[in-house]
C-alpha cells in the first residue's frame, strides 16, 4: 500500500447540525482522498464508540475536537510513513493503538475517517473508481455483477421523527424496476402521492423527518401501512409486485421490562412475533428489520423461522456489524440478512468481515447510511463494491440522501449494470384468505444462496 504522508481532520456538521468528523490522507505520491463520517440517533447498544467531546457549553457537548485532535495527534504520528501492506494492515494497527473493546479511547468517528479517507486516496492513486477499490478490499479481483436496489424511507416514526408513531420507517421498493433510474422514479412517484395524501389526510405539509421520510401524526400502525399502500396505488402501482414495503421495526427503543410497548397491551416475544405476522398477512411487506429487542436472542430464530420465505429477517441493532454478533446470530439461526453500517463498528477491514460471515452463510446484505449524514456519497461506491443487495439511505429528499442516489445513477451511467434481482420470485400467489381485490403478498423468497449465485 502506499505510504501515507499526512491525516488530518476537520469537525464538520451532519444533516442535524451536530459535529461529525472529516478526515484528510494525503499519500507520499501524492494522492489525497477526504472522507467524512455518519452518525445515528437509533443506535443499537452494542455499538462502537463516537467520540464526543462532552462540553456542554459546546454542541451541547457533541463537539468532535477530541476525536479531531486524535486524527491529527496520535494517528498521524503513527501511521504516517510506515509500510502498510494493505487496508487490513492499517485498520489493524489503529485497532491495537485505541486498545479498547470499543473503540472508546480514540473513538469510532477518529477511525472510520481514517480508513476511509485513506481508501479513497489510495483508490485516487490506483486510478480506480472508488467501488473499484472497495470491491478489491473485500476480496481482491472480485467481481461486480450488479447494482443495489434502493429501498427509501417513505413514513418515519420513532427516534427519527419525536416518536408519533413506536415504529421507526415504512421504505418502498421498486422491487420490479430493472434500473436505479427507474426505481428513483418510481419512487419519487410514490413519495409524492403519500405527501399529497398525508396533506388531504392529516392536513400535514411535505414537513421531513431526520431520513427525509413524510412524518403525519398516524394514530396507530396500522394506518401508517393503509396509508403506504394507499400512495403506492395512488401513484399508479401495484403494490407487493412492482412496489413492496419493507419496515424497520426499531423494536429495542420500545422493549422495557421484556416486553414490547407498542400501544395497547405490552406484548411478550410471541406476541411480537404473532403482531409482525399478522402485517405481512395484511401488507406487501417483503423485509422486517429489527422486529425484536436487540439482546431478545431467545426470540429471534422463532422470528426468522416464523417469517422464512416471506420476507428477510433483518438485523441492525441485533447485529451492530460486529463479527462476534453475527457469528451468534448465524449459529443460532437468528437472522438471515445482515443490516451494515461502517460506522457501528468503526472500521472498513471489520466491516468487510461482518460482510463476509453474512455472505458466507448465504444472507443478504443490505448497506445502510445513518440518520445524521453528510454530504459525501462514499456509501453508494461501498454497497456497490461488496455487492449489497439493497442500499438504505433515507428518503427519495434531503442533499444528503440524494448524494448517495445520485452517486449511484452516476455509477450506473458509467457502467450499465443491472439491479440485482429482489429475492422473491413473483409468483402471482395471494396470502391466505385473501381476496382477488386485496393486496397480492409477495410470492415465496428464493433461497439465499440461490439468489447469490444467480448473480
Ligand atoms: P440511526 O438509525 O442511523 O438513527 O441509528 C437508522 C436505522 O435504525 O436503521
Ligand atoms: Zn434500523
Amino acid at each position: 500500500m502506499p505510504v501515507i504522508r499526512r491525516l488530518s481532520a476537520l469537525e464538520i456538521l451532519d444533516s442535524r447540525g451536530r459535529p461529525t468528523v472529516r478526515a484528510t490522507c494525503e499519500l507520499a505520491s501524492g494522492g489525497v482522498g477526504t472522507a467524512s463520517v455518519p452518525s445515528g440517533a437509533s443506535t443499537g447498544s452494542a455499538e462502537a464508540l463516537e467520540l464526543r467531546d462532552g462540553d456542554p457549553r459546546r454542541y451541547r457537548g457533541l463537539g468532535c475536537r477530541t476525536a479531531i485532535g486524535h486524527v491529527n495527534g496520535e494517528l498521524h504520528a503513527a501511521l504516517r510513513n510506515r509500510d502498510f501492506e494493505d487496508q487490513a494492515a492499517l485498520d489493524r494497527t489503529m485497532i491495537a493503538l485505541d486498545g479498547t473493546e470499543n473503540k472508546s479511547r480514540l473513538g469510532a468517528n477518529a477511525l472510520l475517517a481514517v480508513s476511509l479517507a485513506v481508501a479513497r486516496a489510495v483508490a485516487v492513486e490506483r486510478g480506480v473508481p472508488l467501488y473499484r477499490h472497495f470491491a478489491d478490499i473485500l476480496e481482491p479481483g472480485r467481481a461486480i455483477a450488479g447494482l443495489p436496489r434502493p429501498t427509501i424511507n417513505l413514513f418515519s416514526g420513532g427516534k427519527h421523527a419525536g416518536g408519533q408513531v413506536p415504529i421507526q420507517d415504512v421504505l418502498v421498493t421498486a422491487a420490479a424496476a430493472a434500473t436505479i433510474d427507474e426505481a428513483m422514479a418510481t419512487t419519487f412517484a410514490v413519495y409524492q402521492a403519500a405527501a399529497e395524501l398525508t396533506y388531504r389526510r392529516y392536513g400535514m405539509r411535505a414537513l421531513t423527518a431526520d431520513e427525509g421520510g413524510l412524518a403525519p401524526a398516524f394514530p396507530s400502525i396500522e394506518a401508517m401501512l393503509d396509508d403506504a399502500v394507499a400512495a403506492i396505488r395512488a401513484a399508479g402501482y401495484e403494490p407487493g409486485r412492482v412496489v413492496a414495503l419493507c419496515v424497520d421495526v426499531a423494536a429495542s427503543h420500545f422493549f422495557a421490562d421484556g416486553r414490547y410497548h407498542l400501544g395497547g397491551t405490552p406484548l411478550d416475544g410471541a406476541g411480537m412475533i404473532d403482531r409482525l405476522a399478522g402485517w405481512l398477512d395484511r401488507y406487501p411487506i417483503v423485509s422486517v428489520e429489527d422486529g425484536l429487542a436487540e439482546n431478545d436472542w431467545t426470540h429471534w430464530p422463532a422470528l426468522r423461522a416464523r417469517l422464512a420465505g416471506r420476507a428477510l429477517v433483518l438485523g441492525d441493532d441485533l447485529l451492530t456489524t460486529n463479527p462476534a454478533r453475527i457469528r451468534r446470530a448465524i449459529e443460532t439461526r437468528a437472522a438471515d440478512a445482515l443490516l451494515l453500517k461502517v460506522n457501528q463498528i468503526g472500521t472498513l477491514t471489520e466491516a468487510a468481515e461482518a460482510c463476509r460471515l453474512a455472505r458466507g452463510a448465504g444472507w443478504h446484505v443490505t448497506v445502510s447510511a445513518r440518520s445524521g449524514e453528510t454530504e459525501d456519497d462514499w456509501l453508494a461506491d461501498l454497497a456497490v463494491g461488496w455487492g449489497a443487495d439493497q442500499l438504505k439511505v433515507g428518503s427519495i429528499t434531503r442533499s444528503e440522501r440524494l448524494a448517495k442516489y445520485n452517486r449511484l445513477l452516476a455509477i450506473e451511467a458509467e457502467t450499465g449494470w443491472p439491479v440485482v434481482a429482489w429475492p422473491y420470485e413473483g409468483t402471482g400467489d395471494r396470502g391466505p384468505g385473501q381476496e382477488d381485490d386485496e393486496i397480492p403478498v409477495p410470492g415465496p423468497l428464493v433461497s439465499s444462496r440461490a439468489a447469490c449465485r444467480r448473480r
